[in-house]
């Protein structure tokens, strides 16, 4: 039953209790951590898109999305605070539903972590280009944006995505990571622009546009929430710090709720401001919705400031994506279910150099070449489906370890759980059929791989895999390469 062979939780807790990281971080430090992850495209982008889709009634779609969320992040959290070792929900899949599953889930966040780096580049290209034309610079329309990316243009390659996503791979590779300090500040600076949207546009709101509320009935708003819910992707990479958190089994997920929290009450007045200012059916095809907005309601500094706050702020979102990537990839690889050479570490920089350039340059192009709507569509689908997995993975661990300490227990277990899959499953319904077809395809690659390749080479199936060889595989990659300073 090889499918099905774990890691063992205590041994993990172990290693966790052995790592030598600091334990600085506290509450406050992960909110905003997780705010720093989470607002980025998805507000400054697709809130244009989703206006469309759901009109006025964005807002109510932002709460949907934020429920579901809600219901994952609490399952999430008890995960987080009862292993917590980082690897994220890929190293947790391995010690409860076993392999196979860690597979599934670890493949899976390779689309949504490489995935999302590229649709913030693209989020971050736009936003770049509305700051460049209040300068009178614009860029050559072909080099501009992906193919069809601009319905009645012309358009080959999103230079500007591809340029952010090989800066950023540079600094990845040589070992700059984000450091707690600079994602303060980047949060300030979102934050701040965020609330400048709501406090300066909703003096220019005009109730009109809010009517109809829903111009395409209910499938549009849960349309909408299907899509928006990657505007709150990133709250899950809390969890990824526990082993340099002071009292994990506090802050963790006092962190992951709380970012959640502050996010859907932002986004929900920046939906009401902006579909107040402008007739919701003028977002279309815009690459920068939120500023675009003000613009129209003839504030053009105020723009110029969101443009500038946004450009600087999705950077880390893009570093931060980036980052999860190339450590799930080495984690896979150091277990031995991808080559051994995706986990190599440079004896210089102390980073995994191969596999940093590799993944930065194959989601660089794919940013380049495919429109954000697409990109997020495909993120969301893998998201949603690993958050499914981790819910019903507590169900699993409450049966099969029902005594491990758990300072964050998810409430009303086993009912929130299911509701959260339930959700999930929701949302996943209310995407478009090509995106299934997509991520079918992408895992029954995974499987192909997996059953070629990585069930021979796990290193938890090597005859030598005693507890303690077990034990070094779930060391997590790259301790000393973790974030903050
Ligand atoms: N939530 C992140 C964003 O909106 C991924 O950019």
């Amino acid at each position: 039953m090889s499918l099905f062979r774990k890691k063992n939780v205590e041994h993990m807790l172990a290693s966790a209790r052995g790592s030598s990281l600091k334990k600085t971080l506290g509450a406050l430090d992960l909110t905003f951590l997780g705010i720093g992850a989470i607002i980025g495209t998805g507000i400054f982008v697709l809130t244009g898109t989703g206006a469309v889709q759901a009109g006025p009634a964005l807002m109510v779609a932002f709460v949907i999305a934020a429920i579901a969320c809600c219901f994952a992040a609490l399952a999430y959290a008890e995960f987080s605070s009862t292993i917590p070792v980082a690897g994220s929900i890929y190293t947790y899949t391995y010690a409860t539903l076993g392999e196979l599953a860690a597979w599934i889930i670890g493949w899976d966040l390779m689309l949504e972590y490489g995935l999302a780096s590229s649709a913030v580049s693209v989020g971050w290209s736009g936003y770049l280009q509305s700051l460049l034309s209040g300068f009178g610079i614009s860029l050559p329309t072909v080099l501009s944006a992906a193919p069809g990316a601009l319905p009645g243009h012309v358009t080959w390659f999103n230079l500007p995505a591809f340029l952010v996503m090989m800066a950023i791979t540079a600094l990845l590779s040589a070992g700059v990571k984000e450091s707690t300090r600079v994602n303060n500040i980047m949060v300030a600076i979102k934050v701040t622009v965020v609330v400048l949207v709501i406090a300066v546009g909703v003096f220019h709101v005009k109730p009109a546009n809010w009517h109809p509320f829903m111009p395409n009935g209910w499938s549009g708003v849960f349309g909408a929430a299907a899509v928006m819910f990657f505007a709150f992707i990133g709250f899950d990479s809390v969890s990824s710090a526990a082993e340099e958190v002071k009292n994990p089994k506090r802050d963790l997920p006092i962190g992951i709720i709380s970012s959640l929290a502050v996010c859907t009450v932002l986004y929900v007045a920046v939906a009401a401001v902006v579909t107040g200012i402008v007739p919701s059916a003028q977002f279309a095809n815009n690459p920068h919705p939120v500023s675009f907005a003000l613009q129209m309601a003839g504030q053009n500094w105020v723009a110029g400031f969101i443009d500038l706050g946004a450009v600087l702020g999705m950077l880390t979102v893009i570093l931060v994506m980036s980052y999860g990537q190339t450590r799930i990839i080495y984690a896979m690889s150091r277990d031995g279910l991808l080559p051994a050479r995706l986990s190599k570490v440079h004896p210089r920089f102390a980073t995994p150099f191969f596999t940093t350039w590799l993944v930065g340059i194959f989601f660089g192009l794919i940013g380049a070449l495919v429109p954000l709507n697409v990109l997020a569509e495909l993120i969301n689908i893998g998201t949603l489906a690993a958050f499914s997995m981790v819910s019903i993975a507590v169900l699993i661990l409450r049966r099969t370890h029902p005594d491990l300490p758990r300072a964050f227990r998810c409430p009303g277990v086993p009912v929130v759980p299911i509701l959260a899959v339930a959700s999930c499953l929701f949302l996943m319904a209310n995407l478009q059929a090509m995106t299934w077809i997509a991520f079918a395809i992408w895992l029954v690659i995974g499987l192909a791989i997996y059953f070629v390749y990585s069930r021979r080479h796990s290193v938890l199936g090597r005859p030598a895999a005693d507890p303690a060889h077990a034990q070094a595989a779930t060391a997590t990659p790259a301790k000393r390469e973790t974030v903050t300073h």
